[in-house]
């Protein structure tokens, strides 16, 4: 397999330790969760999505587990400003917090909160399963550019998370990129549900839910690599993340830098696993891997 030259990274304007990033919503609701995903090999973490109230979030069951990945239909629980709390034992290093709001305002108000104490910003515009916030709204290209114009007049680098479920992502990653944003996230889970035949009820409280796991790889790499073409800010890549060698078909794809999520439920320390299959002192200089598959 191909290894990859260390040094530090640079994506989407947020300086990093290396290419592999903690996504949103695993392990990243404390700083102490945050402070040891970093000090076990990650190049950067990103919050759980922080939102302009507390909520508690849908009803259990809020996860299942199916073949190849998880189902999980959280519905965005989190403290909201209190919140910052949590930032005091990752104090400047490589923290990029997840906000979400039903507006462009309330995206600008949840975002200023974070103003000098991260090193960017992630905007959820991308759960598909809460009314009113994340897809419901980040699957119109109007309203991604101008909750990404009002995040980035605060002056921080700005990352926005994309949903697959519509016809034509690049649509939505070229109004990101119209909006002033530094990089895209592709992709947030996929929409999806279970029934149990036994109860003959949905299996999750919320009924509906967002897919993540080895199932939505192909999409992921689909998705980065449309968005490549597509775009000129950098892609983030994000969607069935486990091993080194996915993180180097999702470069070649054209991701400058790869998050890893579901992974992380039965590998706590799958960054350091992946951090010393993937990179080599003499290993192939990353600009050269970095959208390769494209002719
Ligand atoms: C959740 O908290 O509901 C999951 C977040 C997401 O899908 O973006």
């Amino acid at each position: 397999m191909i290894r990859l030259k260390t040094g530090s990274v640079t994506a989407g304007g947020v300086q990093m330790d290396n290419h592999l990033v903690l996504a949103a919503g695993i392990l990243g609701t404390t700083g102490a969760s945050l402070a040891r995903v970093l000090s076990t090999g990650a190049g950067a973490v990103v919050t759980k999505s922080i939102g302009p109230y507390p909520h508690e979030g849908h009803p259990g069951p809020c996860f299942c587990e199916i073949k190849g990945g998880l189902i999980n239909a959280m519905g965005l629980p989190n403290p909201s400003k209190d919140f910052l709390t949590e930032l005091g034992p990752v104090n400047g290093r490589p923290v990029i917090a997840s906000v979400f709001g039903g507006s462009p305002s309330e995206f600008r108000e949840v975002a200023s909160w974070f103003k000098g104490m991260v090193s960017g910003i992630e905007l959820n515009l991308s759960c598909p399963h809460a009314e009113g916030y994340g897809a419901a709204i980040g699957v119109d290209p109007e309203m991604v550019e101008s909750c990404t114009k009002a995040v980035k007049s605060l002056g921080m680098p700005v990352w926005v998370k994309l949903t697959p479920n519509v016809t034509d992502i690049t649509r939505c990653g070229v109004a990101a990129e119209r909006g002033g944003a530094d990089g895209i996230v592709a992709i947030n889970t996929v929409k999806a549900m279970r029934i149990s035949t036994d109860l003959r009820r949905p299996v999750l409280g919320n009924r509906f839910g967002g897919l993540s796991g080895p199932a939505v790889f192909p999409i992921a790499v689909r998705c980065v690599y449309e968005l490549y073409d597509a775009c000129s800010i950098p892609v983030i890549g994000c969607g069935g993340v486990s091993s080194a060698h996915d993180v180097v078909e999702m470069m070649m794809a054209g991701a400058s830098a790869v998050q890893i999520g579901s992974a992380v439920i039965h590998d706590r320390d799958i960054f350091r696993s992946i951090y010393d299959t993937l990179y080599a002192a003499d290993g192939v200089p990353p600009d050269e891997i970095v959208g390769c598959a494209h002719g």
